[in-house]
Parts: C-alpha cells; sequence; structure tokens
C-alpha cells in the first residue's frame, strides 16, 4: 500500500476533468478518511493563480453541500497548494520540484520513502512533453511513482502505439495507470462476482443458452460547448471502443485463475483477441439534429460546418471463441438520446413453448447506471385457480437492497487502487492496443469514405433505422431496449 508520505500533483488543474472529477474524488476520499491525514496535494497547471484564489477555485471544484463537510474541506484545502508553469520548459518544473521538496519535509515520518503520484489531468497535446518533463524533473528516488493518465490514448492503433512508446520511454508499465472510469464503477466492479461467484448465470453464459447481448449507453444531453473535443473523435472513440468494449470483455472473459490484476487483464486480453476487427456493414451511425428548443450537433459553434461526425453507433461484435461463437453483441451509444442509461442486457434463447401458450423469454439485465439493479426476467405461474403465466422478474435493485447504500464515484474507487498500486481495474498497454485493432480498421473506414450518418432527433431513441438493424444483427427488440 501507498499511503503515508504520498504526494499527489495534479497536473492540468485548473482543466475540465480536475474540476469535475479528479478534486471531488480527491475530496471524497479524504472526507471518507481514505486518505492519511497528512496527504499533500499539488497543482500544476498554466494559469497564474494566487494561493487564495486557487482555494477557492477548489472549493468550488468540490461544492461540500453540508456544514460537516465544511470543516473537513478546510483541513483538505491546508493540504492543497498550487504551481504555475509551462507543459514544455523546465523552470515550471524545477519550481514544481521545490513545492514538492517542501511538502515531504512536513510529513511526519521523515525517514518514509517519498512517494510521488503524478495525475495527468491534460489535453493529448501536452500529454507527453509533460510525463517526460515530471520524469526529469519530479521522480522521487528511493520512493514509489505512480502516473495515472487517461484517455484519449491516440486516435487509432497506430496513433495510440506512439503515446504509449513514448511514455514508456520515461515510465514503466508498473508505474503507469490508464483510466477507463468505466472500470471504477460499481456496477462493472460487480461483473466478476455475478458471474464468477453464482454457479447458474456461469453456466449459463454460453452459445447454447443466449440468443444475444446489448450493451447500451445513452446521454440525454448533447456535445454542447465541448463539440470542438468531440468533432475530432466520434462517439466510437469517446465511448464505445474504449467504456463499452471494457465492459464486454469483463462480461465475456473466461474465470481468471486469480483476483490478482494480471490474471484478470490477461483473461480480459484473450477473449478480446477472438473479436475479429468491425466490418462496416456491422455499423449504424447517427448525428443528432435540432428538436424543440434544442439545437442539432450541426447548430454547436464548436462544430466544423457540414461534420458527419456520429453522434451516435451501433456496432455488432463477435467472439469467435468456442463459448461465444455465433452470438453477436450489439453495442449502442449516443448522445442527445431520451434518456440517461448504461446497461447490459443479456437475451436468453427461447423457452420451449410446448405446454404453455405464452410464456417471454429469460433476459438477465445489469443496469449500471442510473439506478444500479441486476435483474432476471422470468415467467412464473399466475397465482390463482386458473392456469396462467404471468412474465416476471427476480429483482436486485440496490436502492431497495442495501439500506445504507453509498456507492462511491467511479473516480474515487480508481485513485484509491492507484495510491495501494492495485492494477486490476486499469487498462494494460496491450489491452489497449487489442481494443485500437478491432475498431480501427473501421475508423479509418469512416474517416476516408465519410459515409453519411442517419439523422435522428435530439431527445428521440437513436436513428430510425436502429431497430431494424438491431432486428437483422440477431438482436431481440422490446418496446423498452
Ligand atoms: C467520457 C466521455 O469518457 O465518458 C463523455 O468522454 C461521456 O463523452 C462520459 O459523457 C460518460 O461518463 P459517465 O460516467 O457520465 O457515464
Amino acid at each position: 500500500a501507498l499511503k503515508a508520505s504520498t504526494t499527489i500533483v495534479v497536473a492540468g488543474a485548473s482543466g475540465d476533468l480536475a474540476k469535475k472529477k479528479t478534486f471531488p474524488a480527491l475530496f471524497g476520499l479524504y472526507n471518507n478518511g481514505f486518505l492519511p491525514s497528512d496527504i499533500r496535494i499539488i497543482g500544476y497547471a498554466r494559469t497564474k493563480m494566487d494561493p487564495e484564489e486557487y482555494h477557492k477555485r477548489v472549493t468550488q471544484y468540490i461544492k461540500a453541500p453540508i456544514p460537516a463537510m465544511k470543516k473537513k474541506l478546510e483541513e483538505f484545502l491546508e493540504r492543497c497548494s498550487y504551481v504555475s508553469g509551462q507543459y514544455d520548459k523546465d523552470d515550471g518544473f524545477e519550481e514544481l520540484e521545490k513545492e514538492l521538496k517542501k511538502c515531504e519535509e512536513t510529513y511526519e515520518d521523515k525517514k518514509a520513502p517519498k512517494n510521488r503520484v503524478f495525475y495527468m489531468a491534460l489535453p493529448p497535446s501536452v500529454f507527453t512533453v509533460v510525463a517526460a518533463n515530471f520524469k526529469k524533473h519530479n521522480y522521487s528516488e528511493g520512493g514509489i511513482n505512480r502516473i495515472i493518465v487517461e484517455k484519449p490514448f491516440g486516435k487509432d492503433l497506430e496513433s495510440s502505439r506512439e503515446m504509449q512508446v513514448d511514455l514508456k520511454k520515461e515510465w514503466k508499465e508498473e508505474e503507469i495507470f490508464r483510466i477507463d472510469h468505466y472500470l471504477g464503477k460499481e456496477m462493472v466492479k460487480n461483473l466478476l462476482v455475478l458471474r464468477f461467484a453464482n454457479v447458474m448465470l456461469d453456466a449459463s453464459f454460453n452459445k447454447n443458452l443466449i440468443s444475444n447481448v446489448q450493451i447500451t449507453f445513452k446521454e440525454p444531453f448533447g456535445t454542447e460547448g465541448r463539440g470542438g473535443y468531440f468533432d475530432e473523435f466520434g462517439i466510437i472513440r469517446d465511448v464505445m471502443q474504449n467504456h463499452l468494449l471494457q465492459v464486454l470483455s469483463i462480461l465475456t472473459m473466461e474465470r481468471p485463475v486469480s483476483f490478482s490484476s494480471e490474471d484478470i487483464r490477461d483473461e480480459k486480453v484473450k477473449v478480446l483477441r477472438y473479436i475479429p476487427e468491425i466490418k462496416f456493414e456491422d455499423v449504424l451511425l447517427g448525428q443528432y439534429t435540432a428538436s424543440g428548443d434544442k439545437p442539432g450537433y450541426l447548430d454547436d459553434e464548436t462544430v466544423p460546418k457540414g461534420s458527419i461526425c456520429p453522434t451516435f453507433a451501433s456496432c455488432v461484435l463477435h467472439i469467435n471463441s468456442p463459448r461465444w461463437e455465433g452470438v453477436p453483441f450489439i453495442l449502442k451509444a449516443g448522445k442527445a438520446l431520451n434518456e440517461q442509461k448504461t446497461e447490459i442486457r443479456i437475451q436468453y434463447k427461447d423457452v420451449t413453448q410446448g405446454i404453455f401458450k405464452e410464456i417471454t423469454r429469460n433476459e438477465l439485465v445489469i443496469r449500471v447506471q442510473p439506478g444500479e439493479a441486476v435483474y432476471l426476467k422470468m415467467n412464473s405461474k399466475a397465482p390463482g385457480l386458473a392456469m396462467r403465466t404471468v412474465p416476471t422478474e427476480m429483482d436486485l435493485t440496490y436502492k431497495r437492497r442495501f439500506s445504507d447504500l453509498k456507492i462511491p464515484e467511479a473516480y474515487e474507487a480508481l485513485i484509491l487502487d492507484a495510491l495501494n498500486g492495485d492494477h486490476s481495474n486499469f487498462v494494460r498497454d496491450d489491452e489497449l492496443d487489442i481494443a485500437w485493432k478491432i475498431f480501427t480498421p473501421i475508423l479509418h473506414y469512416i474517416d476516408e469514405k465519410k459515409p453519411r450518418p442517419h439523422s435522428y432527433a435530439y431527445g428521440s431513441r437513436g436513428p430510425e433505422e436502429l431497430e431494424k438493424f438491431v432486428q437483422d444483427k440477431g438482436g431481440f427488440v422490446r418496446s423498452s431496449a
């Protein structure tokens, strides 16, 4: 474990990620006693700010709503300092080194190794140079060093590899923690347990019983204000190639030999290697248009005129392993849809009707968010004297089942794992590579051939063509899908 005598450096401390995720998560951990009381956190960014201004900013990021938190927040702020500097010049990093040393002098145990964690909340353009500068100026001799990095990891296999090669010139794989924040979500972490600690689920997870699997990500808002970034990437790179593929790999991998991070990641890589690259006929693309008072994607001023960037995509993947051969995995991801929802829907094969008239097929639904839940759709006899069946559910809705429910934020879970040196919920280099291999050909096809995406109205359920697409690819369509 790496908790005492640790300083965390947040690079890009005035950016969006630091504001929305990193600082709230750091404070959440601190507030709940998961960080040592003498932890020090140094922000590093280009903006010049005096300590007062900086503390005001961090306070805004954190939004401590209840009075009890206020005192903790004051304590937390005393642990936060800031250094401004350029990303590509030595002097800023030299200043940072002075501040690191100053912080380290305050640790109770003077002899303890000086551990440093570098959190990169930075745009990709400056990512490599900052990682190199941290290594050059701020690497702790004798302590443990860790670097937390986050997507975008390039735009395709080649650029991702380049970036990894650059990063690994300076940093060892065991020092690198690549975040995919979906791996920090409570229900995603539950997948291993659901699957491997329940004999009947495990036994049913195969091509003999399962007809198809649908993994869906929906957001009810568009790219408002973020269009500049988004347009370069599109929904496949933004959500599908990483978050949804990660979910898919944990859902479908074989039982790992142990819970160790390498055993888990070995199995994830193995199942991903069974997936052939995606062809264009296995993809449906969409882009949202204005509806009511909601703007269309192209109305966003930060989006280039006439952009064909997909804000919605559905892709069918196949896993050519003995367990899964022939089962379509239908991924769907979209912005500006009718609701927020991320869920996995495992549709079993039809039951023999035989003596029954109208029975529905079994379906296991794992809702990642919002409102974590697992439910199994099954048939039951309708209570009463008549012999009638009724579709019903075995329902594990977290809110009802776990009375003292407090679901940690994904970033809290992941930062804590990184502090503890546990790589299980981080992406390994070969895993990243294989994820890009699956999607790079289709991404290049889209970039070159520029197929027009289907339109769908802001707030709708996606392109009208979706239902037919899903059906053609072997998925069952339900009214609430
Ligand atoms: C990010 C994407 O990785 O994930 C965003 O860049 C997306 O576009 C977000 O909104 C979704 O995360 P969550 O945790 O809100 O489901």
